[in-house]
């Protein structure tokens, strides 16, 4: 597996205080009345990435009072990134099984984590048939087990089947066939994912887009749930994990790539949000099975990442 803790963290996503600093965890929480499991998730101010998950067995009860909701088998909940996490098995159930993906997006899949139907902020659908709850849950399974196979590229597989999970969540809501995202906030994620080496300000996309810088915040954080230099940092993390992961370039080289021109701030920053430094993180990936190291050439140094940047489908999926 690719997610580094540290020492003395909490290993297992299952029980409080594991860290997902990392790009995605998927699982499946089997809640039994009285078992180890049997308390109410309780997150106040959310977590950092988005969580999406999907009810298989029981019921399972979120948020109280007049915001209570309960989730049966089939039901969907999309939490975005901040919004309070309170759930646990419905007081009446005997039971509550769901299955979850934790996940920091890519920029594009924006339009695909705008959900209608809302309480506080959690989204919500319910499949309309047998036939879409198995074809779903046959996803999330897929997810949890690419992911966990340990192999150089399982993360990037488990994204890869996670985009289809979310298009399949917005094919399968009527509402979503109109209203699609704004397309400014479109372009400006398009702007900076082709520009991430750049040190773009907040006025240069909001020109690019025609908004004013204040209209472009609010508007950024509306759509994508997160500021524009969050959103920015993480695009430029995926990248680096994917230059670190399939090149040989020196980390400064990856680091100047990826728009940080002191090594030292980009492996803090990297450490932060990825759980380990890029030397170790780049060692673990060569360690693990099936090594495929693309060799420099293929990428036609600085050039190539740049051409690569301006018109390959690639930088689409950072
Ligand atoms: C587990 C919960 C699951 C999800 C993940 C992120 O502990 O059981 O619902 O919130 O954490």
């Amino acid at each position: 597996m690719r997610h580094h803790q540290e020492a003395g963290q909490q290993l297992n996503p299952l029980l409080p205080g594991y860290s997902f600093n990392i790009y995605l965890v998927a699982g499946m929480t089997p809640i039994i009345e009285n078992g180890p499991l049997d308390f109410y998730i309780d997150r106040k101010n959310g977590m950092s990435g988005f969580i999406i998950n999907m009810t298989v067995q029981g019921r399972g009860k979120v948020f109280e009072g007049d915001d209570a909701f309960y989730c049966n088998p089939g039901d969907l909940l999309l939490f975005p990134p901040e919004a309070r996490h309170f759930y646990g098995r419905a007081p009446d159930s005997p039971d509550w099984y769901h299955r979850w993906v934790y996940f920091r997006p890519r920029g594009f899949w924006a339009p695909w984590l705008q959900w209608r139907d809302q309480v506080n902020k959690v989204g919500r659908m319910t499949l309309a048939n047998e036939t879409l709850v198995a074809e779903f849950d046959a996803l999330f399974q897929q997810i949890e087990e690419t992911y966990k196979a340990g192999r150089r590229s399982s993360e990037e597989l488990a994204l890869n089947l996670l985009e289809r999970l979310l298009i399949r969540c917005f094919e399968e809501t009527p509402e979503n066939s109109n209203d699609p995202i704004d397309p400014r906030i479109e372009e400006a994620c398009q702007h900076i994912s082709r520009n991430l080496a750049a040190d773009l300000t907040l006025e240069d996309v909001a020109r690019h887009v025609c908004l004013s810088p204040s209209r472009l915040a609010h508007l950024f954080r509306d759509q994508m749930g997160v500021n524009l230099v969050r959103w920015r940092e993480d695009q430029r993390m995926i990248l680096a994990k994917h230059l670190l992961h399939a090149t040989r370039f020196p980390v400064a080289r990856v680091a100047s790539l990826v728009g940080y021109d002191d090594q030292m701030y980009f492996s803090r920053v990297f450490r932060k949000r990825v759980g380990s430094c890029p030397t170790d993180f780049r060692r673990t990936s060569e360690a693990s099975p099936a090594p495929c190291v693309v060799p420099d050439e293929f990428w036609g140094g600085e050039a190539g990442i740049a051409a690569l940047q301006e018109n390959d489908p690639f930088q689409e999926s950072v």
